[in-house]
């Protein structure tokens, strides 16, 4: 006689056939929460991200450049409430995800503790900080939790548009006077490493990775995708004709690949645990903002009910 095949064997047998798991469908606990872990700490880095960028909207150089940062901005605002809305699917709600932010208790992209100096910092976010994200999130576009693989494929078309602005601000201080260029170069020696480490811990000191690998809720490592982001990076800095701040940088023929130099795990640990330049001040300004968008909820929540008592007399 055959086995009688457990939940588990058959929710994976499901992933294993390339099938979406959706809201409704049987998932393992463990699953849930990781998607959860992962979606909502996906959510709160497109929120957050818009604070160092923020920073320069009122400096930005010329009109068309202000137009379409606040685009960009916008559009960051836009992943989180799609991914916001994706978490809740899975049984939770908006105002538990936030205190989860608020109190410290989910983290963010530690990218976005670090504070934009210059006009060139917010070109070289939108090259390596969104060229990191693209990569993560191609990826993700083929994760196994549809609501959140859904919200992907959108944020990605969005995403690529980030990265031109990015390169093109970089490409015109290029092309610019000396002062202009190395101010790009010293943006982009601030932000090299930082973008490597976005991609998270190397596989062997990445706990959650196998089991995130077998759901597919990864599709790729950290090193995989990390490695990708540098192959297709390093030819790019050479069109701006800027160095990247790594001695160990060459491509090795043999791999077909860049090598690349040591991750100062130190340093993203230490800013993971809230010793960045600017934690402090992401939290507090989010903070800020969400008290004083209290009316906005209020309001949006009184002509809901409105709306709602409306229906009601006219069915009655
Ligand atoms: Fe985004
Ligand atoms: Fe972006």
């Amino acid at each position: 006689m055959d086995a009688i095949k457990s939940f588990e064997d058959i929710f994976q047998q499901r992933i294993d056939d390339e099938q979406k798991i959706e809201a409704r469908d049987w998932m393992p606990d463990a699953y849930r929460k990781s998607l959860i872990r992962q979606i909502s700490q996906h959510a709160h880095s497109e929120i957050v991200g818009m604070l160092p960028e923020g920073n320069w909207i009122s400096r930005a150089p010329s009109l068309k450049r202000k137009l379409a940062l606040l685009a960009k901005i916008q559009d960051e605002a836009g992943h989180g409430l799609y991914l916001y809305s994706a978490t809740e699917t899975l049984n939770i709600s908006r105002e538990e995800l936030i205190e989860q932010l608020h109190s410290g208790k989910a983290k963010y992209s530690s990218i976005f503790n670090y504070p934009t100096l210059t006009w060139a910092d917010i070109g070289a976010i939108g090259w390596l900080v969104d060229g990191a994200a693209i990569m993560n999130q191609v990826a993700l576009c083929r994760t196994s939790y549809g609501p959140y693989a859904r919200a992907m494929v959108r944020i990605c078309k969005e995403e690529s548009f980030h990265q031109r602005q990015g390169y093109d601000i970089l490409l015109t201080m290029c092309r610019g006077s000396k002062e202009q260029k190395d101010m790009v170069q010293d943006a982009v020696n601030r932000w090299w490493w930082p973008s490597l480490m976005m991609f998270g811990p190397n596989d062997d000191a990445s706990p959650n990775s196998t089991q995130s690998l077998k759901w597919k809720i990864k599709r790729l490592s950290n090193d995989e995708l990390r490695q990708r982001f540098v192959d297709m990076t390093v030819p790019q800095a050479e069109i701006l004709g800027i160095k990247l701040p790594d001695p160990l940088l060459s491509y090795n023929v043999e791999r077909g690949h860049y090598d690349f130099g040591p991750i100062d795990w130190d340093e993203f640990y230490q800013v993971l645990a809230g010793n960045g330049p600017c934690n402090k001040e992401r939290m507090v300004a989010r903070i800020k903002a969400h008290k004083e968008g209290a009316w906005v909820r209020e309001a949006a929540m009184a002509y809901a009910e409105k709306q709602k008592q409306k229906r009601v007399k006219t069915v009655a």
